[in-house]
């Protein structure tokens, strides 16, 4: 049974080790520990505990009576640790997990859960071995609007889903990809980290869409086939390996098995999401709030409380109360999984072929995806065909 309330509370706050505290990430999952009485922060750790962002955020958690240590191994020792919110780069999500649940702690990993569908299991076996709760932190799916839309789509408002289109467009500048050295790599330290813009931005929107798409309760995600799918890399900077731009089309395996037009890039100068779901009796849009639409008006919107912190606290304490209850998480391990797959999947799709573009092509990039949208083919299959294609 998964809970879906925003403020349910446990029998004692979990106690937790946030592994990783340096980058983007670290620093909002510590002001959710501090504020949100369901948890405390018992420990963190990071290896480069002399950076000054590091510092900053250590000095938080000693100052919450949390213990600072050296590394993940050391911290998973502390019997004082019940759970653990990992936030290191890709590659070492299921080195770290596993290790995590080994000791005995339940996990909250960041996402993507891991970038190779193999890894993604032997995290989901080390969970089940455990006994203990696995949960990606993926803070949209946790939003009003997105539950609340998701639940009108299944009540029957748009009819049957014959179509989605997933826009996922972002902004990175060349200096992005110099910030850390697993940025935009495919490999790290022999282990996959694959971080394109699919595993790394448009994740968060590819899991949604497959989330919205899918019958039955939370968190069930949808398994996509017949994918196809081109990939390119616009921008120059010599950091990044892999794709900045990715093009799907594919069919998801639910009931209505509706078809999936898919764009993501990180070179839009407009920064903007959109999940638009054509059902044979309406259509429904999720772009950061929800919306259904009759005769192309907004017909219902579905808000957000707390528009950027509801969502985060609700995959926290839907984490919290699996440990204390045995619910099921709203991001659980066994079924994010899927999102891996898919993406994983559209790799293999392209052959592993990412092809270099002129940047002075993403001036262009809006038109060309409005292409992909109306006539539902890749780049090289577009009439007028991008030169860059
Ligand atoms: N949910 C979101 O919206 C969101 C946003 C940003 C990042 N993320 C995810 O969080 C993860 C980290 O991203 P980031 O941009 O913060 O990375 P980062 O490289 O900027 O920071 C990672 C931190 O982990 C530390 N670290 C590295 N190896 C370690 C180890 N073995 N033991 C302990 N600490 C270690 C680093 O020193 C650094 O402080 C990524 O997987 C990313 O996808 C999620």
């Amino acid at each position: 049974m998964t809970d879906t309330g925003l403020n349910p509370r446990v029998s004692s706050p979990i106690r937790m080790g946030q592994i990783g505290l340096g980058g983007g990430i670290a620093p909002m999952h510590l002001t959710e520990m501090e504020k949100n009485p369901n948890f405390q922060v018992a420990a963190a750790c990071d290896i480069r505990l002399d950076d000054p962002n590091v510092a900053k955020q250590a000095a938080r958690v000693t100052a919450a009576g949390g213990k600072i240590y050296p590394d993940y191994q050391t911290l998973l020792q502390d019997p004082a640790v019940e759970a653990v919110c990992i936030a290191v780069p890709h590659f070492l999500h299921r080195q770290v997990t596993v290790a995590a649940f080994k000791a005995g702690k339940h996990v909250l990993c960041e996402k993507p859960m891991a970038t190779h569908p193999d890894e993604c299991r032997m995290m989901l076996e080390a969970q089940k071995a455990s006994g203990r709760v696995g949960a990606v932190q993926m803070q949209h799916v946790g939003r009003s609007s997105m539950l609340e839309l998701r639940k009108a789509i299944h009540g029957g408002a748009i009819g049957k889903i014959r179509e989605i289109f997933l826009s996922s467009l972002w902004w990175r500048e060349e200096s992005y990809y110099n910030r850390a050295a697993w940025a935009g790599k495919k490999m790290m330290e022999g282990q996959w980290n694959l971080d394109g813009v699919m595993f790394n931005q448009a994740v968060h929107f590819i899991n949604q869409a497959l989330i919205l798409a899918s019958p039955g309760d939370l968190p069930a995600v949808a398994h996509a086939e017949n994918i196809r799918t081109a990939l390119y890399r616009f921008h120059d900077s010599p950091a990044l390996e892999m794709e900045d731009t990715a093009i799907t089309q594919a069919t998801l395996t639910t009931p209505d098995r509706p078809r999936l037009t898919m764009v993501a890039t990180t070179c839009s100068r407009q920064e903007r999401h959109m999940i638009e779901i054509l059902g044979d009796a309406g259509r429904a849009i999720w772009n950061g709030m929800g919306y259904l639409l009759s005769h192309g008006q907004p017909s219902t919107e579905f808000h957000d409380d707390a528009r950027d912190f509801e969502g985060n606290m609700r995959t926290f304490n839907s984490f919290a109360l699996a440990i204390r209850t045995g619910s099921t998480p709203i991001t659980d391990f066994s079924q994010i999984i899927k999102t891996t797959d898919f993406i994983f999947s559209c790799y293999q799709a392209a052959a592993w072929n990412i092809k270099k573009a002129p940047w002075a092509a993403t001036e262009n990039l809006t038109a060309v995806f409005g292409q992909i949208a109306r006539q539902r083919a890749l780049p090289t299959e577009l009439n007028p065909r991008p030169q860059w294609a």
